[in-house]
């Protein structure tokens, strides 16, 4: 196993943000944390970073207790992150944001370098341009392509696809796919369940700050309740876009909480009981 949270609570002030959180990622592994807005999946990537430290509970990273090793050791460890809202530096060029990606390596980043500007062909048309004034799925490719710059064994991505027009979105999905094919395990947090499942071996599921369900990814597209509540009931049309994820926010709680038996299924979306 290549990762591993126990139990881990973690708590700003006095919110807890995470109230047991216990997954697992396996080496060469898609995995996908799925949640509604506030569920605590930033803080779970912040936990494993570095970023946040546990009130109790462990995160092992290749068998190792890291929980209190600093985020900077993590990095050349091998933990990799695309932090949410991409972080990159937007007064510098793309290639200087890239190079970023490298500063705690003492070793040779040219192969990293090259691969970085192959997935991205548009990193490489802009490479002197200010990363500010790039558009918003620039940006993002800017921030995953500086996180292969770490030659992470494990990439962290949180929410890729943010913001971005649905065809960006796809072919960020891909790329995520192919960084996987080439042999880096990936933790990938995201709203956009739907596309997350799609491309996930297993996933986790987050409300609230427990994970409430646990199961390879396609199991989870296929589940009634998962579908209700993330992915607008609908999973066969694969073209819900917007309203996939507002129907997921208003019924995110509906995993925790035990669902009805009977009465009526409010809700024109509502999947059908078989
Ligand atoms: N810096 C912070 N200070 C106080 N509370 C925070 C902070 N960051 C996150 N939280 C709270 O922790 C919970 C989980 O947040 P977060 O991990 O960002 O959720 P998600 O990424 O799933 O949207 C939320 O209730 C949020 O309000
Ligand atoms: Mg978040």
């Amino acid at each position: 196993m290549l990762l591993e949270l126990k139990d881990v609570h973690v708590h700003y002030g006095k919110i807890e943000a995470l109230k047991g959180v216990s997954l697992q990622v396996d080496e060469g592994e898609i995995v996908s944390l799925i949640g509604g807005n506030g569920a605590g999946k930033t803080t779970t990537l912040k936990t494993i970073s570095g970023l946040r430290s546990c009130s109790s509970g462990s995160v092992f990273f290749e068998g190792a207790d890291i929980g209190s090793m600093p985020g900077h050791r993590r990095v050349l460890a091998g933990i990799g992150q695309a932090p949410e809202g991409r972080g990159i530096f937007p007064g510098m060029s793309v290639h200087e944001n890239l190079l970023m990606g490298a500063y705690a390596r003492k070793d040779d980043h040219s192969k990293e370098l090259a691969e970085a500007y192959e997935l991205f062909p548009r990193l490489a048309e802009r490479r002197s341009q200010a990363a500010g004034t790039m558009s918003g799925g620039e940006q993002q490719m800017l921030a995953i392509g500086r996180a292969l710059l770490s030659k992470p064994k494990v990439l962290l991505l949180d929410e890729p696809s943010m913001g971005l027009a649905p065809m960006l979105v796809q072919q960020i999905f891909s790329i995520i796919e192919e960084i996987n094919r080439r042999g880096t395990t990936i933790l990938l947090v995201e709203q956009n369940a739907q596309q997350a499942l799609r491309l996930a071996h297993r996933a986790y599921v987050l409300e609230t700050g427990r994970i409430v369900r646990s199961a390879p990814a396609s199991e989870l597209l296929d589940d009634p309740q998962v579908r209700a509540a993330y992915l607008g009931g609908d999973v066969g049309g694969g073209d819900t876009g917007d309203t996939a994820g507002a129907e997921g926010e208003a019924g995110k709680v509906a995993l925790g909480k035990t669902a009805p038996e009977t009465g009526k299924a409010d809700g024109e979306d509502a999947p059908d009981a078989e």
